[in-house]
Protein backbone atom coordinates (compact mmCIF):
# COMPACT_ATOMS: atom_id res chain seq x y z
CA UNK A 1 0.00 0.00 0.00
CA UNK A 2 1.47 3.56 -0.99
CA UNK A 3 1.20 5.26 2.65
CA UNK A 4 -0.47 8.92 2.02
CA UNK A 5 -0.87 9.96 5.90
CA UNK A 6 1.05 9.30 8.60
CA UNK A 7 -0.04 9.53 12.35
CA UNK A 8 2.52 10.67 15.12
CA UNK A 9 2.04 10.13 18.63
CA UNK A 10 4.48 10.65 21.58
CA UNK A 11 4.00 8.61 25.05
CA UNK A 12 5.08 8.16 27.74
CA UNK A 13 7.15 10.14 29.68
CA UNK A 14 8.34 13.08 27.94
CA UNK A 15 13.04 13.40 27.52
CA UNK A 16 14.78 15.72 24.99
CA UNK A 17 13.97 15.10 21.69
CA UNK A 18 10.87 14.05 20.77
CA UNK A 19 10.32 17.62 18.81
CA UNK A 20 13.50 16.72 17.10
CA UNK A 21 11.81 13.58 15.78
CA UNK A 22 8.62 15.54 14.98
CA UNK A 23 10.58 18.10 12.84
CA UNK A 24 12.52 14.81 11.11
CA UNK A 25 9.24 13.14 10.43
CA UNK A 26 7.46 16.19 9.56
CA UNK A 27 10.21 16.96 7.03
CA UNK A 28 10.75 14.13 5.38
CA UNK A 29 8.08 12.76 4.72
CA UNK A 30 6.89 16.28 3.08
CA UNK A 31 9.50 16.65 1.24
CA UNK A 32 10.35 13.28 0.32
CA UNK A 33 7.54 11.61 -0.10
CA UNK A 34 4.51 14.18 -0.37
CA UNK A 35 2.85 12.29 2.64
CA UNK A 36 0.74 14.45 5.20
CA UNK A 37 1.76 14.33 9.10
CA UNK A 38 -0.98 14.38 11.48
CA UNK A 39 0.14 14.70 14.93
CA UNK A 40 -2.33 12.98 17.50
CA UNK A 41 -2.32 14.84 20.61
CA UNK A 42 -1.39 13.60 24.15
CA UNK A 43 -0.34 10.15 22.68
CA UNK A 44 -2.81 7.42 22.83
CA UNK A 45 -5.49 9.94 24.99
CA UNK A 46 -5.91 11.91 21.93
CA UNK A 47 -7.61 8.92 20.02
CA UNK A 48 -10.16 8.17 22.76
CA UNK A 49 -13.26 9.60 22.42
CA UNK A 50 -13.17 12.62 20.00
CA UNK A 51 -9.41 12.55 18.21
CA UNK A 52 -7.46 15.26 19.09
CA UNK A 53 -5.30 15.95 16.08
CA UNK A 54 -3.44 19.21 13.98
CA UNK A 55 -2.04 18.71 10.82
CA UNK A 56 1.81 19.31 11.41
CA UNK A 57 3.33 21.36 8.00
CA UNK A 58 6.88 22.44 7.54
CA UNK A 59 6.63 25.54 8.37
CA UNK A 60 5.50 24.47 12.54
CA UNK A 61 8.38 22.49 12.97
CA UNK A 62 10.82 25.50 12.66
CA UNK A 63 12.78 25.86 15.68
CA UNK A 64 11.78 22.17 17.04
CA UNK A 65 15.19 20.64 16.81
CA UNK A 66 16.33 22.12 20.03
CA UNK A 67 13.46 22.49 21.94
CA UNK A 68 12.55 20.05 24.99
CA UNK A 69 9.43 18.43 25.44
CA UNK A 70 6.88 17.65 22.51
CA UNK A 71 4.70 19.86 21.34
CA UNK A 72 1.93 17.62 20.32
CA UNK A 73 1.98 16.68 24.56
CA UNK A 74 1.96 13.13 26.16
CA UNK A 75 0.69 10.84 28.24
CA UNK A 76 1.85 7.83 30.15
CA UNK A 77 -1.44 7.19 31.64
CA UNK A 78 -3.66 6.23 28.55
CA UNK A 79 -3.38 2.55 27.61
CA UNK A 80 -6.75 1.89 25.24
CA UNK A 81 -6.58 -1.62 26.07
CA UNK A 82 -6.41 -1.24 29.51
CA UNK A 83 -7.53 2.84 30.44
CA UNK A 84 -7.90 3.72 33.86
CA UNK A 85 -10.02 6.36 34.93
CA UNK A 86 -10.79 7.44 38.68
CA UNK A 87 -14.82 8.06 38.85
CA UNK A 88 -16.13 9.14 42.53
CA UNK A 89 -12.86 7.88 44.09
CA UNK A 90 -12.89 4.39 42.25
CA UNK A 91 -10.64 3.63 39.95
CA UNK A 92 -12.18 1.90 36.40
CA UNK A 93 -10.51 0.29 33.71
CA UNK A 94 -11.88 -0.27 30.26
CA UNK A 95 -11.20 -1.20 26.81
CA UNK A 96 -11.26 1.45 24.14
CA UNK A 97 -8.97 -0.52 21.37
CA UNK A 98 -12.00 -0.91 18.91
CA UNK A 99 -12.67 2.75 18.98
CA UNK A 100 -9.03 4.21 18.82
CA UNK A 101 -9.00 1.62 15.41
CA UNK A 102 -12.29 3.78 14.39
CA UNK A 103 -10.77 6.96 14.90
CA UNK A 104 -7.89 5.97 12.91
CA UNK A 105 -9.43 4.95 10.21
CA UNK A 106 -12.16 8.09 10.30
CA UNK A 107 -8.82 10.30 9.80
CA UNK A 108 -7.65 7.86 6.69
CA UNK A 109 -4.46 7.19 8.70
CA UNK A 110 -2.64 4.98 6.84
CA UNK A 111 0.26 4.65 9.51
CA UNK A 112 1.21 4.94 12.54
CA UNK A 113 4.04 6.05 13.77
CA UNK A 114 4.66 5.31 18.22
CA UNK A 115 7.48 7.15 19.69
CA UNK A 116 7.86 6.15 23.13
CA UNK A 117 9.34 3.97 25.85
CA UNK A 118 8.95 0.07 26.41
CA UNK A 119 4.86 0.76 27.62
CA UNK A 120 3.57 2.83 24.51
CA UNK A 121 5.61 -0.05 22.06
CA UNK A 122 3.94 -2.60 23.92
CA UNK A 123 0.71 -0.82 22.98
CA UNK A 124 1.72 0.10 19.61
CA UNK A 125 2.53 -3.82 18.98
CA UNK A 126 -1.25 -4.99 19.95
CA UNK A 127 -2.44 -2.67 17.91
CA UNK A 128 -0.36 -3.84 15.19
CA UNK A 129 -1.65 -7.33 16.04
CA UNK A 130 -5.13 -5.46 15.20
CA UNK A 131 -4.27 -4.91 12.39
CA UNK A 132 -3.05 -1.26 12.22
CA UNK A 133 0.33 -0.50 10.64
CA UNK A 134 2.07 1.21 12.66
CA UNK A 135 6.05 1.49 13.60
CA UNK A 136 7.76 2.21 16.72
CA UNK A 137 10.67 4.88 17.67
CA UNK A 138 12.15 4.44 20.79
CA UNK A 139 12.68 7.03 23.46
CA UNK A 140 13.49 6.96 27.35
CA UNK A 141 15.91 8.57 29.51
CA UNK A 142 16.02 5.23 31.06
CA UNK A 143 18.13 3.57 28.21
CA UNK A 144 16.47 0.55 29.10
CA UNK A 145 15.13 -0.61 25.63
CA UNK A 146 17.22 -4.05 24.67
CA UNK A 147 16.62 -3.59 21.32
CA UNK A 148 18.75 -0.38 20.70
CA UNK A 149 22.08 0.43 21.35
CA UNK A 150 20.85 3.66 22.96
CA UNK A 151 17.42 5.40 23.17
CA UNK A 152 17.30 8.81 22.56
CA UNK A 153 16.56 11.30 25.78
CA UNK A 154 19.13 9.10 27.51
CA UNK A 155 22.97 11.41 26.31
CA UNK A 156 20.79 14.37 27.82
CA UNK A 157 20.16 13.24 30.99
CA UNK A 158 23.63 12.19 31.24
CA UNK A 159 24.83 15.63 30.49
CA UNK A 160 22.54 17.30 32.77
CA UNK A 161 23.11 15.06 35.61
CA UNK A 162 27.22 15.11 35.06
CA UNK A 163 26.95 18.69 35.21
CA UNK A 164 24.82 18.57 38.44
CA UNK A 165 27.54 16.54 40.04
CA UNK A 166 30.16 18.97 38.89
CA UNK A 167 28.92 21.78 40.98
CA UNK A 168 27.77 19.53 43.85
CA UNK A 169 31.34 18.22 43.68
CA UNK A 170 32.61 21.56 44.54
CA UNK A 171 30.24 22.04 47.80
CA UNK A 172 31.35 18.40 48.87
CA UNK A 173 35.21 19.74 48.64
CA UNK A 174 34.45 23.24 50.23
CA UNK A 175 32.46 21.60 53.36
CA UNK A 176 33.63 18.16 53.48
CA UNK A 177 30.43 16.44 53.14
CA UNK A 178 29.24 13.43 51.24
CA UNK A 179 27.27 14.75 48.77
CA UNK A 180 24.87 11.55 47.63
CA UNK A 181 22.95 12.44 43.95
CA UNK A 182 19.82 10.97 43.08
CA UNK A 183 19.30 9.50 39.38
CA UNK A 184 16.19 8.89 37.67
CA UNK A 185 15.92 5.52 35.89
CA UNK A 186 13.48 3.74 36.89
CA UNK A 187 14.90 -0.15 37.53
CA UNK A 188 17.90 0.52 35.26
CA UNK A 189 20.91 1.90 36.65
CA UNK A 190 22.45 3.68 33.21
CA UNK A 191 22.21 7.16 34.09
CA UNK A 192 23.43 7.02 37.32
CA UNK A 193 26.68 4.83 36.31
CA UNK A 194 27.41 6.65 32.86
CA UNK A 195 27.23 10.32 34.58
CA UNK A 196 29.11 9.01 37.49
CA UNK A 197 31.66 7.71 35.89
CA UNK A 198 31.64 10.94 33.43
CA UNK A 199 31.73 13.35 36.63
CA UNK A 200 34.59 11.14 38.60
CA UNK A 201 31.88 9.98 41.33
CA UNK A 202 33.84 7.94 43.90
CA UNK A 203 30.87 5.60 44.82
CA UNK A 204 27.96 4.56 42.15
CA UNK A 205 24.87 2.81 43.41
CA UNK A 206 22.77 1.05 40.82
CA UNK A 207 19.55 -1.66 41.00
CA UNK A 208 21.40 -4.66 39.39
CA UNK A 209 24.58 -4.19 42.16
CA UNK A 210 22.56 -4.62 46.00
CA UNK A 211 24.57 -2.22 48.11
CA UNK A 212 25.53 -2.47 52.09
CA UNK A 213 25.53 0.44 53.97
CA UNK A 214 29.17 -1.12 55.54
CA UNK A 215 30.78 -0.64 52.26
CA UNK A 216 29.65 2.18 51.52
CA UNK A 217 30.59 3.88 54.81
CA UNK A 218 33.83 1.59 53.91
CA UNK A 219 34.66 3.58 50.44
CA UNK A 220 34.45 6.77 52.47
CA UNK A 221 36.53 6.24 55.60
CA UNK A 222 39.21 4.98 52.93
CA UNK A 223 38.97 8.03 51.51
CA UNK A 224 39.07 9.98 54.91
CA UNK A 225 42.01 7.89 55.42
CA UNK A 226 44.07 9.30 52.83
CA UNK A 227 43.03 12.63 53.31
CA UNK A 228 40.03 12.96 50.59
CA UNK A 229 38.03 14.79 53.01
CA UNK A 230 34.53 14.54 50.46
CA UNK A 231 33.19 11.71 48.33
CA UNK A 232 30.28 11.97 45.67
CA UNK A 233 27.72 8.96 45.45
CA UNK A 234 25.97 8.86 42.46
CA UNK A 235 22.43 6.38 42.61
CA UNK A 236 20.06 5.52 41.14
CA UNK A 237 16.27 6.03 42.50
CA UNK A 238 16.26 2.26 42.01
CA UNK A 239 19.18 1.27 43.87
CA UNK A 240 18.65 -0.76 47.11
CA UNK A 241 20.53 -2.18 50.23
CA UNK A 242 21.48 -6.00 50.05
CA UNK A 243 19.00 -6.63 52.60
CA UNK A 244 16.08 -4.18 51.89
CA UNK A 245 13.99 -2.56 48.70
CA UNK A 246 13.69 0.03 46.70
CA UNK A 247 12.33 3.37 47.82
CA UNK A 248 8.41 3.87 46.69
CA UNK A 249 8.01 7.95 46.47
CA UNK A 250 4.27 7.68 45.21
CA UNK A 251 1.59 4.99 43.78
CA UNK A 252 -0.12 6.84 41.18
CA UNK A 253 -3.20 4.25 40.52
CA UNK A 254 -4.38 5.38 36.96
CA UNK A 255 -1.35 5.14 35.37
CA UNK A 256 -0.14 2.01 34.03
CA UNK A 257 2.82 1.94 35.86
CA UNK A 258 1.88 2.55 39.05
CA UNK A 259 4.66 2.90 40.91
CA UNK A 260 7.41 5.89 41.26
CA UNK A 261 10.42 5.42 42.93
CA UNK A 262 12.41 8.29 44.94
CA UNK A 263 13.71 8.86 48.19
CA UNK A 264 16.57 6.21 48.60
CA UNK A 265 19.40 8.82 48.48
CA UNK A 266 17.72 10.71 51.86
CA UNK A 267 17.54 7.15 53.78
CA UNK A 268 21.04 6.58 52.65
CA UNK A 269 22.05 9.90 53.70
CA UNK A 270 21.10 9.49 56.98
CA UNK A 271 22.36 6.25 57.23
CA UNK A 272 25.44 6.89 56.38
CA UNK A 273 25.59 9.76 59.37
CA UNK A 274 24.45 7.54 61.85
CA UNK A 275 27.39 5.41 60.77
CA UNK A 276 30.00 8.37 61.34
CA UNK A 277 30.58 9.01 57.65
CA UNK A 278 30.76 12.89 58.45
CA UNK A 279 28.11 15.02 57.41
CA UNK A 280 25.76 14.09 53.63
CA UNK A 281 23.43 15.85 51.82
CA UNK A 282 21.30 14.29 49.12
CA UNK A 283 19.97 15.78 46.01
CA UNK A 284 17.61 14.38 43.83
CA UNK A 285 17.90 15.67 40.40
CA UNK A 286 14.43 14.66 39.04
CA UNK A 287 12.48 15.85 36.40
CA UNK A 288 15.27 18.34 35.94
CA UNK A 289 16.75 15.10 33.60
CA UNK A 290 14.43 15.08 31.30
CA UNK A 291 13.94 18.43 29.97
CA UNK A 292 15.65 21.17 28.24
CA UNK A 293 17.75 21.24 24.79
CA UNK A 294 18.79 17.38 23.79
CA UNK A 295 22.61 17.48 23.03
CA UNK A 296 23.73 17.46 19.27
CA UNK A 297 24.01 13.29 19.68
CA UNK A 298 20.34 13.34 20.32
CA UNK A 299 19.72 15.72 17.79
CA UNK A 300 21.24 13.65 15.50
CA UNK A 301 19.89 10.46 16.86
CA UNK A 302 16.62 11.99 16.69
CA UNK A 303 16.78 13.03 13.07
CA UNK A 304 18.22 9.54 11.99
CA UNK A 305 15.62 7.11 13.56
CA UNK A 306 12.58 9.86 12.51
CA UNK A 307 13.95 9.92 8.78
CA UNK A 308 14.77 5.81 8.96
CA UNK A 309 10.97 5.68 10.46
CA UNK A 310 9.21 7.18 7.17
CA UNK A 311 11.88 5.56 4.87
CA UNK A 312 10.46 2.89 6.65
CA UNK A 313 6.80 3.34 6.08
CA UNK A 314 7.45 4.43 2.75
CA UNK A 315 8.47 0.88 2.46
CA UNK A 316 5.71 -0.47 4.33
CA UNK A 317 7.59 -2.03 6.84
CA UNK A 318 4.82 -2.19 9.45
CA UNK A 319 5.31 -4.01 12.96
CA UNK A 320 8.91 -2.48 13.29
CA UNK A 321 10.86 0.09 15.52
CA UNK A 322 13.78 1.63 14.22
CA UNK A 323 16.91 1.80 16.26
CA UNK A 324 20.67 2.32 16.40
CA UNK A 325 22.76 -1.23 16.48
CA UNK A 326 26.28 -0.94 16.63
CA UNK A 327 26.56 2.75 15.27
CA UNK A 328 23.81 1.90 11.77
CA UNK A 329 20.47 2.88 12.20
CA UNK A 330 18.51 -0.53 11.21
CA UNK A 331 14.64 -1.74 12.05
CA UNK A 332 13.94 -4.44 14.00
CA UNK A 333 10.51 -6.28 14.66
CA UNK A 334 8.67 -4.69 17.69
CA UNK A 335 7.83 -7.69 19.16
CA UNK A 336 11.39 -8.29 19.68
CA UNK A 337 12.24 -5.13 20.70
CA UNK A 338 9.59 -5.05 23.93
CA UNK A 339 10.68 -8.43 25.08
CA UNK A 340 13.26 -7.42 27.31
CA UNK A 341 14.67 -4.54 29.58
CA UNK A 342 18.59 -3.61 29.36
CA UNK A 343 20.00 -3.41 32.23
CA UNK A 344 23.37 -2.96 33.24
CA UNK A 345 25.11 -6.01 33.47
CA UNK A 346 26.95 -6.07 36.49
CA UNK A 347 29.94 -7.97 35.07
CA UNK A 348 29.81 -5.85 31.94
CA UNK A 349 32.18 -3.36 30.55
CA UNK A 350 31.01 -0.38 31.88
CA UNK A 351 31.37 -1.73 35.64
CA UNK A 352 34.51 -3.26 35.30
CA UNK A 353 35.89 0.50 33.50
CA UNK A 354 34.22 1.94 36.57
CA UNK A 355 35.78 -0.46 39.18
CA UNK A 356 39.32 0.05 37.38
CA UNK A 357 39.41 3.35 38.11
CA UNK A 358 38.75 3.02 41.66
CA UNK A 359 34.98 3.56 42.08
CA UNK A 360 33.24 1.32 44.77
CA UNK A 361 29.40 0.11 44.05
CA UNK A 362 28.93 -0.63 48.18
CA UNK A 363 29.26 -4.45 47.29
CA UNK A 364 32.87 -5.73 48.08
O1 LIG B 1 10.67 6.32 32.48
C1 LIG B 1 11.08 7.65 32.56
C2 LIG B 1 11.00 8.17 33.97
O2 LIG B 1 11.50 9.49 33.98
C3 LIG B 1 11.70 7.33 35.02
O3 LIG B 1 13.09 7.47 35.01
C4 LIG B 1 11.01 7.81 36.27
O4 LIG B 1 11.07 6.83 37.28
C5 LIG B 1 9.59 8.05 35.81
O5 LIG B 1 9.65 8.21 34.42
C6 LIG B 1 8.94 9.26 36.44
O6 LIG B 1 7.62 9.31 36.00
P1 LIG B 1 6.68 10.58 36.21
O7 LIG B 1 7.03 11.61 35.18
O8 LIG B 1 5.31 10.03 36.03
O9 LIG B 1 6.93 11.10 37.60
Amino acid sequence: MTVKRLGILTGGGDCAGLNAVIRAVTKCASWQYGMQVIGIRDGFAGLIGKPRTVNITTSMVKGLLSRGGTILGSSNKANPFAHREMVKGKLIESDHSDEVIQNLKELEIDCLLIVGGDGTNVIGLQFFKRGVNVIGIPKTIDNDLAATDITFGFDTAVNVVMEAIDRLQTTAESHHRVMLIETMGRNAGWIALQAGLAAGADVILIPEIPFTVEKVVAAIKERQAAGRMFTIISMAEGAKPRDGDVVIKQIIKDSAETIRLGGISQLLANQLENAGAGECRATILGHIQRGGAPTAFDRNLCTRLGTEAVHAAARGEFGKMVVIQETKIQTVDIAEAVRQIRLVDPQGEWVRVARDTGVSFGDE
